[in-house]
């Protein structure tokens, strides 16, 4: 078997198997490296099966890092419309869903299909399943002690992801091998996943479990705001939901959220107008604008009765309600963390890279891409794209 290579690419998700097709399409001599049974686990599970793989308005706005002009040069060279163009050439169908988010009308296991075809493209070696004990270097070339033997490369490129959902073969290893040649990591944290409240806390939301409406979501300060106009799910341990999904990635620990569940009405004017006019109970005029398990919650929270008259309750306790509704403050106690997170924030600390290449400033040779790099996109395709983007900007380069 083959034992020396240009480039070895350790992981075979998203960002691996492009940057090795696009390396090896160069005339690169590349192997690519995973330790799972299963290819490209992630994209085949994204999306709900359906592989959200861009988000047609992707842009440096959209993502998340502690330098956030580094992803700009990778993203603008290769973009949504390129990501597109080779979809085309395999004639794979997809559709917009929603705020410019492309999804396979068919299947996530075509994206793979793909994917694998530029692969074969490329001429690039497999060794799979495979795990890789350490990387050393000696000279110009990378020793990789592998379960397959010793793979000698001059590139090596990490795309082995971040920490998100362990049970389908994520790890820590582009952490470690960074930190073994000296990189620094922005430390890790679950992004895009459902928040948490004390059980005794959530007890009175309980019985709203299963509840979705639109709503908007904000946090942070002036240095780092979250805002989004998204559905909100209730669930049994606390909130998720797409608008939950985005805004736990600008959320910190200890600080609240701000809910509008009515963002298109102003509770407390409306009711506060109705008072001569309406003359329903409470529970019924709540009951028009939000479900209806909800609106009680909302009035019994408020120590009110739902069969109050509208007319007959303080001008006080309407306003207290109306910003119970615009105005609903609380504080998630944590997460569902990595078992549940979609994607991991932090990574790679990119002052240590070319935002040009991805490789190290500080190891001729070593890259980094994908979700192991400290950008992390929204929810909505952003991912992939940057998976894409940044794989891409390494293969060329190497
Ligand atoms: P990725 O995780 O894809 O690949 C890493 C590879 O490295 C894996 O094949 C793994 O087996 C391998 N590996 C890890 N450790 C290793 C080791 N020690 N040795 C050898 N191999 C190792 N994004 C998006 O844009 N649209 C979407 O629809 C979704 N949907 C979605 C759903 C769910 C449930 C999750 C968990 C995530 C998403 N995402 C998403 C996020 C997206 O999947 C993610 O950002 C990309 O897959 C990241 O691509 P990478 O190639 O960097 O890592």
């Amino acid at each position: 078997m083959q034992k020396q290579f240009d480039v070895a690419v350790i992981g075979a998700g998203a960002a691996g198997m492009m940057c090795a097709a696009v390396a090896g399409q160069r005339g690169k001599k590349v192997v690519l490296i995973d330790h799972a049974t299963r290819l490209a686990e992630k994209i085949r599970i994204s999306g709900g099966g359906r592989c959200n793989f861009t988000n047609i308005n992707a842009g440096p706005q959209n993502f998340l890092s502690q330098n956030p002009h580094f992803c700009k040069s990778a993203l603008s060279r290769y973009t949504p419309q390129d990501f597109l163009s080779l979809m085309k050439r395999y004639r794979i169908a997809y559709h917009e869903k929603h705020k410019g988010q492309l999804f396979c009308d068919d299947s996530s296991e075509q994206v793979i299909a793909m994917l694998k075809a530029e692969c074969d493209l490329g001429n690039v070696s497999w060794r799979m399943p495979c795990s890789v004990a350490g990387i050393g270097k000696d000279g110009d070339l990378f020793r990789i002690d592998s379960s397959a033997g010793e793979i000698l490369a001059s590139s090596v490129v990490i795309a082995t992801g971040g920490l998100s959902i362990p049970k389908i073969g994520a790890t820590d290893f582009a952490y470690r091998i960074a930190r073994q040649f000296g990189l620094r990591v922005v430390e890790p944290q679950p992004g895009l996943v459902p928040l948490t409240f004390d059980a005794a806390a959530w007890q009175p939301f309980l019985p709203l479990a299963g509840i979705a409406l639109p709503v908007e979501v904000e946090t942070g300060d002036k240095k780092s705001r979250g805002e989004f106009k998204e559905d909100l799910l209730f669930t049994h341990r606390g909130l998720s939901g797409p608008a939950i999904l985005q805004i736990s990635s600008f959320w910190k620990s200890g600080a609240p959220l701000q809910l509008n569940l009515l963002p298109e009405i102003d509770v407390t004017q409306a009711l506060l107008e109705g008072k001569t006019s309406i003359k329903k109970n409470l529970g019924n005029i709540f009951a028009q604008w939000l479900p209806a398990r909800l609106a009680h919650g909302i009035i019994e929270a408020g120590k009110l009765d739902p069969g109050a008259r509208l007319a007959d309750t303080p001008d006080r306790l309407l306003k207290e309600l109306g910003n119970a509704v615009n105005r609903w403050a609380i504080r998630p106690s944590g997460s569902e963390g990595y078992r549940k997170a979609e994607v991991t924030l932090g990574g790679i600390d990119t002052r240590e890279l070319s935002q040009q290449s991805m490789m190290s400033s500080q190891v001729a040779g070593l890259y980094f891409v994908g979700e192991a790099v400290d950008v992390t996109g929204w929810l909505g395709g952003y991912n992939f794209q940057w998976a894409w983007a940044s794989a891409t900007a390494a293969g060329l380069a190497i």
